[in-house]
């Protein structure tokens, strides 16, 4: 899909589907032009369906005979509160490509209206949202010819404003391209999406970014090597080739400012020996969306150029149950010297996190970050559209925070209460994989991960809940959503 901004007049263009964004109880004063007579007809249709401009409210009208257009619709933006905005913004760009899909259409055009609505943030949150809605995965199909839109123009009244404005929507499609690949590489079935496969992906990424991205991919034998036997443990069971990634990203620019991103690379999360029942493995090909979202991120620095140096580490692996798979009870020696006792193979994630940890560790990051689909707990907590953030340092977790935020990212802070550090202490090793007690699984999840960051600023992202929509919601249909590219990128590229 191609997006543009112009200085132009909504009545003019040669757009198909014609759109006016309304701020709730003001009127549209664009369409003046169209005749008092039509717009009195606006006014009483908007009445009748009840249509005052409340975010995500649409009124579809034919267009008037003279124009070129088939369509005008009216999309609600809610009130004019620069934070709700965004949200509106977001939502209405996907509201738009609903409505285009719907109708058949290729072209839109969408007046940005007030000179106050037209602000860089707003141009990226509606390019994102019409990206992310124009989404579709259908290479499994044999009818892949889905209707996509493909020109959304952007109209604004300031010619100088619209050059500058360009940039948010070049900004918003490059992260749109990492978010897309994010979806992919978690929508591709676990039969496809192997470790190996996903190694791949990280040097397609490298290979596409001028030389500013190295990758260094480790087999079973050299992860051995180097003791990893947590993350040896949750593959001991699986056939396919576990692979360590490990992406290194060397910023252009200036900087002495090293950070570690982790994500969870379970390509396919049967629960091992601890199966899982068929319906919670349903969606498991999703348990590496983590994973997904370091490389959605690393696909974006070469355009990007953000001003740090980056690592992204995947310790990938199926987790599958067989006569040669880990057993409750066993202990096995973790890379950092601190021995665990497996008493659930379903609490596998945890295992790899902590070995690729301790990888990376290595290295000395100034900051550690890890984002994975690690407990039902946090989607209990916290619902479908909502990510954990669980950090030891007060400084790191916010700035992770309002970076969700101008993402548009739902993240939502949870403690790592103290009391309940004894809860992953073993009797008979260092720790245990599941907590004694039932409750709060998300922290103790986050408790035992603590146990292999050191003193490093680290943060924990606990994203099973929003990685993989089971019902659309927001501006996501069923599926993937790729999580997380967008807080990260805000994170290490945000101006
Ligand atoms: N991959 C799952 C967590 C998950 C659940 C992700 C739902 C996405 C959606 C993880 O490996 C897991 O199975 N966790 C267990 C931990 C338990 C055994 C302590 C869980 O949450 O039940
Ligand atoms: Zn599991
Ligand atoms: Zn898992």
């Amino acid at each position: 899909m191609n997006i543009t901004v112009n200085k132009g007049r909504l009545l003019d263009s040669g757009a198909e589907l014609l759109v006016v964004p309304v701020i709730k109880d003001r009127g549209y004063s664009g369409l003046q032009e169209l005749g008092a007579d039509f717009v009195k007809r606006i006014d009483l249709l908007a009445k009748a369906q009840e249509f005052t401009g409340e975010s995500g409210q649409t009124l579809t009208l034919p267009a008037p005979a003279n124009l070129e257009a088939h369509h005008l619709v009216l999309v609600g933006l809610g009130e004019k509160k620069r934070e709700t905005l965004l949200a509106s913004f977001l939502e209405l760009g996907n509201s738009v490509i609903q409505l285009a899909k719907k109708l058949g259409v290729r072209t839109v055009a969408i007046d940005l209206g007030a000179k106050d609505l037209q602000l860089p943030e707003f141009v990226e949150a509606v390019s994102t949202g019409a990206l992310t809605a124009n989404y579709a995965f259908d290479v499994y199909k044999k009818d892949n010819s889905k209707h996509k839109v493909g020109d959304i123009d952007l109209l604004v009244t300031d010619g100088r404003a619209a050059l500058n404005l360009r940039k948010s929507v070049e900004r918003a499609t490059i992260v749109g391209e990492g978010v897309t690949i994010a979806r992919d590489l978690v929508n591709v079935p676990a039969h496809d999406m192997t470790p190996e496969r996903l190694a791949q992906a990280a040097e397609e990424i490298a290979k596409a970014s001028d030389k500013l991205i190295k990758v260094k991919v480790l087999d079973r034998a050299a992860c051995a090597k180097l003791g990893m036997n947590a993350f040896l443990a949750v593959a001991q069971g699986a056939e396919r080739e576990p692979k360590l990634i490990h992406l290194t990203y060397t910023s252009p620019k200036p900087t002495k400012k090293t950070v570690a991103i982790v994500g969870k690379g379970v390509t396919f999360d049967s629960g091992g020996l601890s199966l899982k029942p068929a319906d919670s493995m349903m969606t498991m090909k999703c348990d590496m969306s983590g994973a997904a979202a370091v490389l959605g991120l690393f696909a974006t620095l070469s355009k990007l150029k953000p001003r740090v140096n980056l690592h992204g580490v995947i310790a990938a692996t199926e987790n599958m149950p067989s006569g040669n798979a880990i057993r409750p009870g066993d202990i096995i020696k973790s890379m950092s010297g601190k021995t665990i006792e497996i008493l659930n193979t379903d609490a596998e994630g945890r295992l790899t996190l902590a070995d690729a940890f301790t990888y990376i560790l290595r290295e000395k990051p100034d900051q550690l970050v890890d984002l994975a689909t690690l407990t039902g707990a946090c989607v209990v907590a916290l619902g479908e559209e909502v990510a954990g953030i669980m950090s030891n340092d007060r400084a790191l977790a916010r700035s992770i925070l309002n970076s969700a935020k101008s993402a548009g990212e739902k993240l939502w802070e949870l403690p790592l209460p103290d009391c309940y550090r004894s809860q992953v202490k073993s009797d008979v090793a260092d720790l245990r994989n599941i907590a004694t007690n039932r409750w709060g699984g998300s922290l103790t999840a986050g408790l035992f991960l603590q146990e292999f960051v050191g003193t490093t600023p680290w943060a924990h992202l606990d994203i099973a809940g929003p990685a993989f929509a089971e019902r659309p919601f927001s501006i996501y249909q069923k599926g993937a959503t790729g999580y997380g590219v967008r807080t990260l990128v805000d994170w290490v590229a945000g101006e």
